[in-house]
């Protein structure tokens, strides 16, 4: 695989390791304990702190990913989507050693200007999940299950490849793909 692409107005800290065929791009900040997958591109003017980010990742612009956060492989993080880390934050109280999680499994996708609030005990935004474009999420979200809103409510499901499901007798299936699922304690299975 070829080495990543650095744009030169980024900056890469010492110690920060980036995966072969990454791309970097115009003025982001990468922490010297971050971990960038392979082949994952992080959009202009992104901030990682010191986290881990898995493989083909696309992190479009503007998105600070701060220490606290986990991205897993191929996930998709939209234009100005939001992280936080602490729930009741005060200038003049360090939080530092109490950063809540906030976890974005394999495959999820956060719509543009969507903000993830972390609560005190952190959140995950499970496998293949969809946040909406301007979601404000405060609760774990199911795998696949389509969010939006604020705050963000569950109005669907959606496949591996993106598409909404559609209701069908005994389950859930795609039109795009022809992926079946059904549902099953409030979860997706795919069949
Ligand atoms: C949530 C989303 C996946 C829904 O797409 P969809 O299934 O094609 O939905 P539709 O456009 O048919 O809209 C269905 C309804 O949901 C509403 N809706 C759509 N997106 C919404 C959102 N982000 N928040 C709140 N409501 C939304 C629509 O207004 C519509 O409501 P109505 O039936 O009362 O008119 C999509 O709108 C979205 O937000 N995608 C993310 C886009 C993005 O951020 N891309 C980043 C890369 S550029
Ligand atoms: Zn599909």
């Amino acid at each position: 695989m070829p080495p990543a692409f650095v744009h030169p107005t980024a900056v890469i800290d010492p110690g920060a390791n980036v995966g072969d065929d990454a791309r970097i791009w115009h003025f982001v900040h990468v922490s010297a304990g971050a971990h960038i997958g392979e082949g994952s591109s992080i959009g202009q003017g992104c901030y990682v702190g010191n986290v881990q980010i898995g493989a083909r990742c696309k992190i479009q612009n503007n998105v600070s990913i701060y220490d606290g956060v986990h991205v897993a492989d191929d996930v998709f993080l939209g234009p100005s989507c939001v992280f936080t880390n602490v729930q009741h934050p005060r200038a003049h109280v360090s939080r530092k050693d109490s950063y809540a999680k906030t976890v974005i499994a394999r495959g999820a996708s956060i719509g543009a200007n969507a903000t993830i609030v972390c609560g005190d005990r952190g959140i995950t935004v499970g496998e293949f999940a969809f946040v909406g474009a301007g979601a404000v999420v405060t609760h774990d979200v199911a795998p696949h299950a389509l969010v939006v809103g604020v705050p963000a409510r569950q109005v669907g499901w959606v496949c591996a490849c993106g598409e909404r499901l559609a209701a069908r007798a005994g389950g859930q299936s795609c039109h795009r793909c022809a992926a079946s699922y059904e549902i099953v304690d409030d979860n997706l299975r795919v069949l």
